[in-house]
């Protein structure tokens, strides 16, 4: 569909790959603004200019102009850069302020909240400088939340933000962004407190959810979890509140990146009709990662932000029991950096299982591919999971999902079908996964590329859930246009 006259979409964000990415929100900041840009809109992407941007990135420019941004503290200066999502159209504005921003990491400082304070009224004033009025703001996460918060306080007084309306997605409501009240005054914003905020406490990401026209999450089965007391990290009460307005759209993957046909990074391409070419990137994993190159032997993998989240604390056992031939034999490769208590125990198993197993600990984007590529199974057991593309990029490369029935891991992956699933948050449990994978793998060599197939035929691309946003665009334009 094209429109007449383009929606102009200010779409903030943390991450977009491949300027930043940490992880699932990086995919999603790099890819969903081009399937918008396809479906007719001028979405326009903004983010922070990191370190890696300040020291020079090839295809990103720096923008003659300075930004004035006014702050409780006087005057901020700021300075821009621009480039284009690869392969698209899609503009990208980067917010330069080196103080904030040209640190060595992208998160994890104590000032985090102060930092995308800052972005968030500087995205405003970048769109002023450069003479492009937004028709609706599209915020993701807390980080991005003090725009949603601005915009619905101080921003309504404001003649050019003045019926904007918003959308806010919320990719993990474990992280919310909490501070102090002096962010209010940083951000020239008076409002009341929310019942979910202690006294002088802000929670950005409760704001958010609070201020914005619609809110959603990145999956039907996350969007109801989060409105029960178990999964609603404390904000399960305001969810509900706003549960008209709250809904669930699967993310999807960029299929320009994510094709095991096209893929460059592979040690050969192949597609459904040609699995066999698997062979190639199994044996190129094995020597990459050093284990030995066995042929029929099943390998197993995790790629993944080493967090609690993600469930590791139920991996140790079953670890423990494939290494020491449980389940036949078997190969266990691990790509993964975060908590060093996850790091240190997959570090140790590997050092003791030299010949079975491989840990790389770091963040390696060129190894990921093959390991989706050469891997047999992929383990996704999380504790909760939003959304997950691990999982969804493992199915369409022909490595077979395992994981815990949860969130967007329940909305993507039919147990027997196209992967493993299993429902509790137990070691058992995830073990008599693996055993009924490694079984059919083992044993039904047909029954296993069915399920190979299955996974590879699944649409996992943003066609459909673009069309869930434009959905949403148009409810909360809308829902302004009403409210005069
Ligand atoms: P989350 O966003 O919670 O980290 P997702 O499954 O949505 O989980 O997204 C994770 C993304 O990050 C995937 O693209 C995955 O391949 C990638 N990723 C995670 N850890 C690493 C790593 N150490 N090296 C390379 N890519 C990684
Ligand atoms: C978050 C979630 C993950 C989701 C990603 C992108 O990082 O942990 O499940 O896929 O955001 O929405």
């Amino acid at each position: 569909m094209t429109m007449a006259e383009p929606v102009r979409v200010l779409f903030l964000t943390a991450e977009a790959a491949p300027f930043a990415k940490i992880g699932g929100l990086g995919d999603v900041g790099g890819s969903l603004p081009k399937a918008l840009h396809a479906m007719g809109y001028d979405v326009r992407v903004f983010m922070p200019a990191y370190h890696n941007i300040e020291a020079g990135f090839p295809g990103v420019e720096s923008m003659p102009l300075q930004l004035n941004v006014p702050t409780g503290s006087g005057i901020v200066q700021a300075g821009a850069f621009e480039s284009r999502l690869p392969g698209s159209d899609v503009p990208v504005y980067f917010i330069a302020q080196q103080s904030l921003f040209n640190r060595e990491n992208i998160y994890g400082y104590w000032d985090d909240p102060y930092r995308f304070a800052f972005f968030s009224k500087a995205a405003f004033a970048l769109t002023e400088s450069i003479d492009w009025r937004p028709d609706l703001l599209h915020a993701h996460d807390w980080h991005t939340a003090p725009a949603v918060t601005w915009l619905a306080t101080a921003g309504q007084a404001h003649p050019r933000y003045h019926g904007l309306g918003s959308v806010f997605t919320i990719h993990n409501l474990a992280h919310q962004g909490k501070t102090n009240w002096n962010v209010f005054d940083y951000m020239q914003i008076f409002t009341h407190s929310l019942t979910e905020e202690a006294y002088g406490e802000v929670n950005f990401m409760a704001r958010g959810i609070y201020h914005a026209n619609i809110i959603n999450t990145v999956s039907p089965s996350y969007a109801r979890e989060i409105m029960t007391r178990e999964g609603g990290v404390g904000l399960d009460a305001l969810l509900r509140y706003r549960q008209g307005d709250l809904h669930g759209i699967l993310n999807g993957l960029d299929y320009d990146i994510w094709n095991p046909a096209t893929d460059k990074r592979l040690a050969g391409n192949y597609d459904i009709n040609s699995l066999e070419g698997r062979a190639e990137n199994r044996l190129a994993l094995q020597a990459a990662v050093g284990l030995p190159q066995i042929p029929d032997i099943p390998i197993l993998a995790i790629i993944s932000r080493l967090d609690w989240q993600k469930g590791l604390d139920i991996v140790g056992h079953p670890l423990h029991l494939l290494m020491n031939g449980y389940a036949g034999p078997a190969q266990f490769i691990v790509l993964g950096t975060g908590n060093p208590q996850y790091e240190n125990m997959f570090a140790q198993m590997a050092s003791y299982h030299k010949d079975k197993m491989a840990a790389y600990i770091g963040y390696h984007a060129g190894l990921a591919p093959l390991i989706y590529a050469g891997s047999d199974m992929f383990l996704m057991p999380s504790v909760f999971e939003p959304c997950g593309l691990g999982q969804m990029i493992a199915m369409r490369y022909g490595s077979v999902p395992i994981v815990r029935a949860t969130g967007g891991l329940a909305d993507t992956v039919q147990d027997g079908i196209t992967g493993f699933s299993f429902y509790d948050l137990s070691s058992d449990a995830l073990w008599h996964a693996i055993q009924r994978a490694t079984y059919v793998y083992n044993t039904d060599k047909e029954g296993w590329r069915r399920m190979q197939a299955n996974g590879m035929k699944a649409d996992f691309s943003w066609q459909q859930s673009a069309q869930g946003y434009q959905q949403l665009y148009e409810w909360a334009i809308a829902q302004m246009r009403y409210r005069g």
